[in-house]
């Protein structure tokens, strides 16, 4: 409430400078950072540039304890700001000191600074918290999957709030450093390099660290028993894969796949250039669902991948996620064929460079397929809506729009677009319409029509503009 106080006016202006900023200057961070598809995805007011975070997990009970320690900028001024989180906060301090907390909605957390924060300045948020994860759902379905031997965090477009408070949005990146403590014998995968091990009183600690901007679905965490193995690439880069040791029949293929990531790597940094972060590798969990996951510099397989035999192709698409998703990251969900539908196009590059059929002789499988009052085609890959950002029309329409663009701009341009987008977005944020425009610069065509014949129409595009003008 403001109280009037008549004074004359020029006594009022040198009062108002003189006046500390009023309570009333700082508002509370908005509960979202802004997602058309997920409005409480995320929040506003503050940027974080690094996570720390100190577990400790028991396989046996599921209980996982933390502290969270986030680095973090202002960008307005807060008397208030949201973090997400599923689990149970038993103490928050804002650069210090002890701060109020309250939990609200689906899974927000809302914490009140002892003092109200200035814009721009640098924050540390301590978050001491604990929970089951495998008892919190969201919606009816959990991004935590309970294993015989311990539990896993691996969904997209959340995970994050399973294990750990974030601003959980691919627009507020950060580097991370996971330091996880588990029960002798058993092992913690998590992004990036191993920094360190040591082992006490019983327990294995492992320190995780992912140098390079990290979007929050692409931390993850496993725990369990693993057969690890590592190497070094011919640049020096640690590779390190984690297999479960309770793969059972799919054990071999799923070596013979994930044990190629190098290999399949090498020929990506071929197609899309210099590989974006510091370590390499690939996990396998004895889960029961049936998805991968990007997980970066570490992607999460299901062992039911490797079900049919080894599966290379999915080891393409995830390490295609690495540049185009993990380092060139959407501004906004609505943006994921930026994602899907280059990853889907790298293992038709894959098919075509093993001589397995072209990515021309794919596109054409596939547009024959579908025929025009197949649903398939009401899915439109540019804004797929929340319920089908991940339908398969995302993925295989996605790439026909990408052999159209092929076919249009000729190889010359196609791969010069292909590996030039990885590095002006180089550890950012990019849509659809900045890919459209990026084109039309790099190949100097008008491109809008095409992309909204592919991305855009609920409908089968005509013969013609699936036909490869192969010149
Ligand atoms: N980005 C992941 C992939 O294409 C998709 C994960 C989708 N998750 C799901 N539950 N369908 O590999
Ligand atoms: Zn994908």
């Amino acid at each position: 409430m403001h109280r009037r106080l008549i004074v004359p006016s020029a006594l009022a202006a040198s009062l108002l400078l003189a006046i500390p900023a009023s309570a009333a200057d700082y508002v509370p961070g908005a509960a979202g950072i802004g997602d058309a598809y997920y409005p409480a995805s995320g929040n506003g007011g503050y940027d974080v540039s690094h996570y720390d975070l100190r577990l400790t997990y028991q396989p046996k009970t599921d209980l996982l304890e933390g502290t969270a320690t986030i680095v973090a900028t202002t960008t307005q001024k807060l008397s208030r700001f949201n973090l997400d989180l599923g689990l149970k906060v038993s103490e928050v301090r804002v650069n210090g000191r002890k701060a109020a907390f309250a939990t609200s909605g689906d899974h927000e957390l809302e914490v009140t600074p002892a003092a109200p924060l200035d814009k721009g300045k640098e924050i540390s948020v301590v978050v001491r918290y604990a929970g089951k994860p495998s008892e919190l759902k969201i919606g009816g379905w959990s991004a935590w999957h309970r294993t015989p031997d311990g539990g896993v965090a691996a969904q997209e477009p959340d995970s994050a709030v399973w294990w750990f408070p974030s601003n959980d949005h691919p627009l507020d990146k950060a580097t991370y450093d996971v330091s996880i403590s588990v029960p002798d014998g058993t092992q913690a995968i998590s992004n990036g390099v191993l920094q360190s091990q040591s082992s006490k009183l019983g327990w294995t600690r492992y320190n995780w660290r992912s140098n390079k901007p990290q979007a929050s679905y692409l931390a993850t965490l496993a725990i369990g028993k693993f057969d690890i193995t590592t190497d070094k690439t011919a640049k020096g880069l640690p590779v390190l894969n984690a297999y479960s040791r309770d793969l059972g029949d799919n054990a071999g293929a799923a070596r013979a796949s994930i044990e190629r990531t190098t290999e399949v790597a090498e020929w990506l940094e071929e197609v899309f250039g210099p590989y974006p972060f510091n370590a390499l590798g690939g996990y396998v969990p004895n889960v029961t669902s049936g998805y991968a996951l990007e997980t970066q510099t570490r992607p999460f397989y299901s062992p039911r991948q490797f079900a049919g035999g080894s599966n290379v192709s999915v080891v393409v698409h995830e390490l295609a996620h690495q540049w185009y998703g993990d380092s060139v990251s959407v501004k906004g969900w609505k943006d994921i064929w930026v994602n899907e539908g280059f990853a889907r196009y790298s293992q038709w590059l894959w098919s075509e460079k093993e001589g397995e059929g072209t990515a021309q002789e794919l596109a054409d499988y596939v547009y024959a397929l579908h025929p025009a009052d197949d649903p398939f085609w009401t899915v439109k890959p540019g804004d797929p809506g929340p319920d089908n950002q991940f339908d398969i029309a995302v993925y295989d329409r996605g790439a026909l729009a990408l052999q159209a663009l092929r076919n249009a701009v000729g190889d010359q341009h196609f791969f010069a677009i292909l590996q030039g987008w990885p590095q002006k977005f180089a550890h950012g944020n990019a849509s659809v319409g900045d890919f459209v425009k990026y084109a039309e610069q790099v190949s100097g065509k008008p491109l809008a029509g095409l992309f909204d014949t592919w991305l855009y129409q609920p409908s089968k595009p005509a013969a013609s503009a699936a036909a490869g003008k192969r010149s």
